[in-house]
């Protein structure tokens, strides 16, 4: 298209511009009106020149468009700028729709606007592909959240075993125990009963689309109300102790989400267990240096609550996988390899992260690290 000064041979120009089918390009008057048309106007909007030419452009506009002065708009911009581009849709002359890329061109002559240029071209085709293919996308992403619904439920269901194994243990051990062993075998096997009734919950409001939403709890309160139960899931063999932090130790968590995250780890410890042992749950207030802990804010304290064992520990290849969802040493039935991922999905869901410290021969420590302050922000 020309800008500027008059085509030097009017003649050529026109049946050049009639040659053109893909593209309506057709002149139009300072105001609008419509002064010449091509092939590519009637093929795309359906007008013949004779019905078009006379006629103010915005009859190609929706009724919708002229009402909100959209023509006129296109106008000022492109006699101001000197051109306007735009995408949207347009009319034909049957009312169809089409999906139209529009250049409006302004046209000078000697410094004063004379008309514009308008070229515009049917686009539909590659708008409705667009289109099939944003759907195809979501049609995917649906297809991976179902997914990760079904790893979810994997992961529910590995807790589950957990709290199962502590109440077998208790109970396989009830008939010979007496007086305050007896009851804490007990409270141990209702205590888990209880935390398996409440995650059946959970998944009830997550299958009805509810979010957990995290809360204000004193992890050393949490810790030590379910004591029973890490030393039920540590085994025979292993003493369990506690060293707990003498400081505010609340925290925004998932209380059932902390604990089923602890009974992963006592579990993991237990089995890494060759001879007897200890198992140590610690919570110290921390300040990470964030060149060590990538997951870790600067300038931030961290709770930090750890399960240490002094078992086999981990091969170096061992240690920088073990946190991958399905990631075992275990023997077939033995480990689903989801323990270390539940920890660690806690710990990131709760704002923090969470990093493992082993060596063979040395034990294990892994540590959840959780945003701490939080009292005091809430
Ligand atoms: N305390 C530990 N000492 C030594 N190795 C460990 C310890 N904790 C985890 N591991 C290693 O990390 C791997 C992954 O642990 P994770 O808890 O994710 O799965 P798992 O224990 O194998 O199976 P699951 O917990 O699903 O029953 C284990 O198979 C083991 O090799
Ligand atoms: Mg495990």
């Amino acid at each position: 298209m020309t800008h500027a000064g008059a085509p030097a041979s009017p003649q050529g120009e026109h049946l050049l511009l009639q040659g053109v089918t893909d593209y309506a390009i057709y002149l139009l008057d300072a105001s609008g009106t419509i002064l010449s048309w091509n092939t590519g106007g009637e093929r795309i909007k359906g007008y013949t020149g004779s019905e078009v030419i006379g006629r103010h452009f915005s009859c190609f506009y929706t009724p919708e468009e002229i009402q909100h002065g959209v023509p006129e708009h296109a106008l000022a911009i492109a006699s101001q700028e000197g051109r306007y581009e735009t995408e949207g849709w347009r009319v034909r002359k049957d009312g169809s729709r089409f999906r139209a890329h529009i250049v409006i061109d302004a046209i000078y002559r000697d410094g004063g606007l004379v008309g514009f240029a308008k070229v515009t071209r049917d686009i539909t085709e590659h708008y409705q592909a667009a289109a099939q293919r944003r759907q195809a996308e979501q049609a995917l992403a649906q297809a991976q959240k179902i997914a990760a619904v079904g790893q979810l439920t994997l992961g529910i269901a590995h807790d589950f075993n957990n709290l199962l194994a502590v109440i077998t243990a208790s109970l396989d051990l009830l008939p010979a125990a007496e007086g305050r062993r007896r009851q804490m075998l007990v409270d141990a096997a209702r205590q888990a009963a209880a935390r398996g009734a409440r995650l059946t919950r959970q998944m009830l409001a997550f299958a009805r689309g509810q979010s957990l939403e995290p809360e204000l709890h004193d992890v050393n309160a949490l810790i030590g109300s379910a004591a029973e139960v890490y030393r039920r899931a540590g085994g025979p063999i292993t003493q369990c102790v506690f060293d707990l932090a003498e400081a505010d130790t609340r925290v925004m968590v998932d209380a059932e989400q902390l604990e089923a995250a602890l009974v992963n780890l006592v579990a993991n410890a237990r089995d890494a267990m060759e001879q007897p042992g200890t198992i140590r749950i610690a919570t110290r207030i921390t300040r990470p240096d964030p060149a060590l802990h990538p997951g870790a804010v600067a300038g931030r304290d961290y709770l930090y609550v750890s399960v240490a064992d002094d078992g086999r520990g981990m091969e170096e290849h061992v240690r920088q996988r073990a946190m991958e969802p399905f990631f075992t040493t275990k023997d077939v039935g033995r480990g689903s390899g989801l323990g270390l991922s539940q920890v660690f999905g806690f710990a990131s869901q709760s704002g923090g992260f969470a990093f493992i410290e082993s060596a063979p021969g040395e034990g294990t420590c892994v540590t959840m690290a959780i945003p701490a302050g939080e009292a005091a922000d809430a």
